[in-house]
């Protein structure tokens, strides 16, 4: 997710704007540009691939007195549609440079806009979603019913675009005005004394004000010195929320949560829907980047997921489906043991890389491993232009935007939704799903966002139960079928939070070792399947249960929703939302993630930043 910030005040709009993404660097980036606009009509515009201070360089060499203006808007962009370069940056403009747009979100039917724009002759600068705005914005100002009209030129595109977007544009012919507008992503306007702002978090203004106001879906709002409007998509007005900010900056970084993971938790659904978002058109799965042609798919005869971590957790889940869905052999193999088992690989192999970060060395080995095999590589990576995409045939990028915590979260959640979209595609292409069920399935999957957002409004009784077992000295985690990889990466989240013993099995291995480590009272997590599901799994964990709880075991049980079967057998019954089996693991995940942060937290450890561990392990 992009960091914006928009200022019309009495201020150097230039030092405004450059603070305000100084206190939204947190939220990580790969470029920043600014614009700002003098009295005279000017709009000046300079942009930087790399860290912030790139830019404060190129703004010095070009000279900062070219950027006098009191009104102005700036950008610090995580790429989703074109590579981290210098042209990629924002803020985009139209041919004639007199408008300037900064953009947070994806605009689905951008491939079918720009077309549009090219069969009218407009060249294109970049590789963005975002430009195409900036010329719609141009051409409606210019001509037709919205001509010379700021606001309504501005109204007029935004119902054009589809999928999610913050806007924020600024033209030459206005330099005390600024208009910026919503969909399905954050924009919250700043109240000052003669100065007004806007931006994607309130961190980028709150040392200036804490009087805000919150904008509503598909909202637009005009800016100036004096005051603000609220209009909605066809300029009628609109009714928005004010508030006041009672966080300090270090908390409304983290959306005034203690920790950028408790906030990166609750964008799960969000993370989710980004996700899935533009991924299906036409009755057809489509992935970013398809540099393996459809008979190229269909020819794969075996399927390798190489990751490390919660990453390859994502891949244990995603076997279950790719192999229910397209009858081809999956083998999930951590990356690190990949390349020294030799493994046989061909040309009709496809690895598929899982990778938040996409710099993980041991995966990003495995992927060079394979090419050299003349397998087939598809990365599924939450970084745009990361090495491991960059090394691949194929890209489909989670759009979890940047995940702080050091622990796998929102991106767990994520890359559990494009490894299903990758399964989706295979089985499209191989014919082992017809249209009509590929359709089916991805409709399914894009009901999780709101299943997920259940889950979240009930973990406070998770919270608790942390906070009351943070003493154990070790918690077990039992799982079957898709409930297996969830045991694992709920312990995995346990030891790196709460520096505890955790471990993860399956279920149906209790009986061959691990049940001898059960004594009284220890807590023992179990994810039960659905009642409706594979009810032979449901019995047979039902079993499971009795027999720890027989030993003295504490059994929290994770069950959906009115699962009355398991309940006598449940010490601690959490409840989630009945979803199909497949997809289980978005729901019953997220309160395994909610306990280890609450026993981290009671521990009091630092949440976002365990000890001995890194965001991204660069070397193998
Ligand atoms: C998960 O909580 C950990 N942070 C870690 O296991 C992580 O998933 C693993 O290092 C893989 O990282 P990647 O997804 O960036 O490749």
């Amino acid at each position: 997710m992009c960091g914006i910030v928009g200022y019309v005040g009495h201020r150097p709009a230039l030092d405004v704007v450059l603070g305000g993404l100084r206190r939204m660097e947190y939220r990580g980036y790969d470029s920043a540009g600014v614009a700002v606009l003098d009295g005279a009509g000017a709009l000046t515009v300079e942009r930087k691939a790399g860290r912030l201070a790139n830019l404060e360089g190129r703004l010095d060499e070009v000279g900062r007195e070219h950027f006098g203006g009191t009104a102005g808007m700036g950008h610090t962009r995580w790429a989703t549609h074109g590579a981290p370069i210098d042209r990629n940056s924002h803020p985009h403009r139209d041919a004639s440079e007199r408008v300037a747009v900064v953009h947070n979100g994806i605009i689905e039917n951008f491939a079918a806009l720009r077309a549009e724009l090219e069969a009218d002759g407009v060249e294109m600068a970049s590789d963005t979603d975002t430009e195409t705005a900036a010329h719609l914005v141009a051409r409606a100002y210019t001509e037709g019913d919205t001509k010379g009209d700021f606001t309504a030129s501005v109204a007029a595109v935004c119902r054009r675009l589809e999928g999610a977007f913050t806007l924020v544009v600024t033209h030459a012919d206005h330099p005390d005005t600024i208009v910026a507008a919503r969909r399905s992503s954050p924009l919250v306007v700043g109240v000052g004394e003669g100065e007004h702002f806007v931006a994607s978090d309130v961190a980028a203004f709150i040392e200036h004000t804490r009087e805000a106001v919150e904008l509503g879906q598909d909202q637009l709002v005009v800016i100036t010195r004096e005051g603000y409007d609220v209009l909605d998509f066809h300029g009628d007005a609109a009714q928005a929320k004010p508030f006041t900010v009672d966080w300090d900056l270090s908390a409304a970084e983290k959306g005034g949560h203690e920790y950028f993971m408790l906030k990166e938790i609750e964008e799960q659904p969000e993370a989710l829907a980004n996700t899935l978002r533009g991924h299906f058109e036409s009755g057809r799965i489509i992935l970013d980047e398809q540099r393996i042609s459809d008979q190229d798919l269909r020819d794969v005869d075996k399927v390798f997921v190489v990751a490390c971590g919660s990453a390859y957790h994502s891949g244990l889940v995603a076997k279950y489906a790719i192999e229910h869905w397209t009858r081809l052999p999956v083998e999930v193999e951590l990356a690190s043991e990949f390349r020294y088992r030799d493994p046989v690989l061909d040309r009709d192999t496809l690895v598929v890389a899982v990778s938040q970060s996409g710099e993980t060395a041991d995966t990003l080995e495995a992927v060079r491993h394979a090419r050299e095999q003349k397998a087939r590589v598809l990365a599924v990576c939450n970084t745009n232009g990361a090495q491991i995409p960059r090394e691949s045939d194929a890209v489909l990028y989670t759009h979890a935007g940047p995940e702080i915590g050091v622990a796998s979260t929102k991106a767990f959640l994520a890359q559990i939704a494009a490894n299903y979209l990758v399964g989706l595609a295979l089985a499209q292409a191989r014919g082992t799903k017809y249209p009509d069920e590929v359709a089916r399935e991805y409709a399914e999957l894009e009901a999780m966002p709101a299943a997920v957002q259940k889950v979240l409004s009930t973990v406070e009784q998770v919270r608790d139960l942390g906070r009351r077992i943070a003493d154990s000295k070790a918690i077990l985690f039992l799982g079957r079928h898709v409930g297996f990889p969830v045991a694992l990466e709920g312990a995995l989240k346990l030891k790196e939070l709460a520096y505890m013993h955790a471990e993860g099995f399956a279920a149906g291995e209790l009986k061959h070792g691990p049940i001898a480590l059960i004594e009284d009272g220890l807590p023992v997590v179990v994810v039960m399947p659905s009642p409706k599901g594979r009810a032979v799994l449901h019995s047979k964990l039902v079993s499971n249960i009795s027999e720890i709880q027989a030993r003295g075991a504490r059994t929290i049980v994770i069950a959906e929703e009115g699962d009355e079967t398991v309940r006598p057998f449940a010490d601690e019954l959490i409840e989630v939302p009945a979803v199909p089996t497949l997809l289980q693991p978005l729901v019953s995940t997220v309160p395994l993630q909610v306990l280890a942060a609450e026993i981290a937290r009671a521990r009091g450890y630092d949440v976002d930043k365990p000890r001995n561990l890194a965001k991204s392990v660069t070397v193998e």
